[in-house]
């Protein structure tokens, strides 16, 4: 089986991803490390070229990413939500969306987002406007998986009930 984790910038989708592949002895793929390494660039370096440019590289290697089993795949923030990538997820796995608050999603991200390239230049009061309005646009990809787990209160021990 393939476990996608689906979510906001900086809701824990890697690191709860690893841990969770550790403990039930899965693979583990991050998307955007997984375009990086194929690419040999930075997801910045890859965004030079256009964020229409960096979705359908996102989106070919989403498909071939998928060309496994037991894997745990932490997708990055946008993906379920360009070309029909989430049904396409939701068809070939579980999909699991780590569901977090935007105060605390702004938080986390006002200390990481240097090396993402849609909010490494936003002052902070930037950074607030742009996670309120864009997860309410991307909750409609989100609220679509399977299961829908709260990211600011989870264990990998709970989350690895979900994904019996
Ligand atoms: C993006 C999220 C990033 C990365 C890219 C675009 C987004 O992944 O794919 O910077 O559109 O939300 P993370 O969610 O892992 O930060």
């Amino acid at each position: 089986m393939i476990i996608f984790l689906i979510g906001f910038m900086g809701c824990g989708k890697s690191t709860l991803g690893k841990k969770l592949a550790l403990n039930i002895e899965y693979d583990f793929i991050d998307l955007d490390i997984y375009i990086q390494d194929q690419e040999s660039k930075s997801i910045n370096e890859i965004f030079k070229n256009g964020e229409d440019y960096f979705r359908k590289i996102e989106r070919v290697y989403l498909q071939s990413a998928m060309e496994t089993k037991n894997t745990v795949i932490a997708v990055g923030g946008g993906t379920p939500c360009y070309f029909n990538n989430m049904q396409l997820m939701k068809e070939n796995g579980l999909t699991i969306y780590i569901d977090m608050h935007p105060t605390e999603l702004i938080s986390r991200l006002r200390l990481s987002k240097k090396n993402r390239p849609l909010i490494a230049s936003l002052k902070d009061n930037e950074l607030s406007n742009f996670v309120f309005e864009n997860l309410n646009e991307r909750k409609g990809y989100y609220n679509k998986a399977h299961k829908i787990v709260d990211g600011s209160d989870i264990s990998v021990k709970q989350l690895q009930l979900y994904c019996q």
